[in-house]
C-alpha cells in the first residue's frame, strides 16, 4: 500500500524498516520519550526495528501509523492510532526535538485526523496528555479536542504512574470547526 498524505510542508507515510535510525535517534530523548506513555528509556535501535516489524501495510486504520518526513529534513516524528485500554481509537504522535516549535504537529495531526474520519465511521477519537504537558495540550485544543476526565497513566520511561488529562475529539466537532 502507498498511503501518503501530503499537507504542504510535511508527508506523512507508512513506515519502513529505514526509518528505524532517525526513530531511534529522537525517540532517545526523555524530553520526547518522557512525554509517551509507551516508548522506553533509553531508547534503542533495537526498540525501534522491533516496532517498525509490527508495522504491517494491511493494518487497519485503528491501527495505523504514519511517519512523519519534513522534505530535505527527513523524518521528524510519528502519528498514529492504537486500540485503547477501553477498546476505542486513541491518537499519539511525537516529533524529535529539533523539529519543536514550527507547528508541524498541529498540520501534521490535522492531516491525519482528516484521513481517519474519512476512512473510518468512528464517531470520537480518544487523546490526552500527561498533565505537565503544555504544548501537546495546545496542539489538541486548537484541534478541537476537549477535556472528559482525569486518570493516571504509566510512563515507561519514568516507570511511574503520570496524571493524565484524558480528552476525546468526536467527529461532529471535527466536521463542525471546518464549516
Ligand atoms: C507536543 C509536540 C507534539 C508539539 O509539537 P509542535 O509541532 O511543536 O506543536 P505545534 O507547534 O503544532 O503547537 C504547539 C503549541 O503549543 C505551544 N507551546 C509549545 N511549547 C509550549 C510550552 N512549553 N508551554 C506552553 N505552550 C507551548 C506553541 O506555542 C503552540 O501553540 P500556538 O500555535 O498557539 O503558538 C512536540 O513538542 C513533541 O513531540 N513533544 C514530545 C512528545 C510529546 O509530547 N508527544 C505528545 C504526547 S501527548
Amino acid at each position: 500500500m502507498s498511503l501518503a498524505l501530503n499537507t504542504g510542508r510535511l508527508i506523512l507515510r507508512l513506515p519502513r524498516m529505514e526509518d528505524a535510525e532517525r526513530i531511534a535517534f529522537h525517540l532517545n530523548n526523555f524530553g520526547v520519550a518522557g512525554n509517551l506513555a509507551r516508548v522506553p528509556y533509553p531508547y534503542f535501535l533495537a526498540d525501534a526495528k522491533a516496532w517498525l516489524r509490527t508495522r504491517h501495510a494491511d493494518l487497519p486504520p485503528q491501527e495505523t501509523n504514519f511517519t512523519i518526513e519534513v522534505p530535505g529534513e527527513g523524518v521528524a516524528g510519528s502519528i498514529g492510532y492504537h486500540m485503547g485500554s477501553a477498546g476505542e481509537p486513541v491518537i499519539g504522535y511525537w516529533l524529535g526535538q529539533p523539529f519543536w516549535g514550527r507547528g508541524y504537529m498541529t498540520e501534521a495531526a490535522r492531516a491525519a485526523l482528516d484521513w481517519y474520519f474519512d476512512v473510518t465511521a468512528e464517531d470520537r477519537v480518544l487523546s490526552g496528555v500527561f498533565d505537565f504537558n503544555t504544548a501537546s495540550l495546545n496542539v489538541q485544543t486548537k484541534l478541537g479536542f476537549t477535556e472528559i476526565g482525569r486518570s493516571t497513566m504509566h510512563c515507561l520511561a519514568r516507570n511511574a504512574e503520570v496524571r493524565h488529562i484524558d480528552t476525546e475529539l468526536t467527529r461532529d466537532a471535527w466536521i463542525g470547526q471546518k464549516r
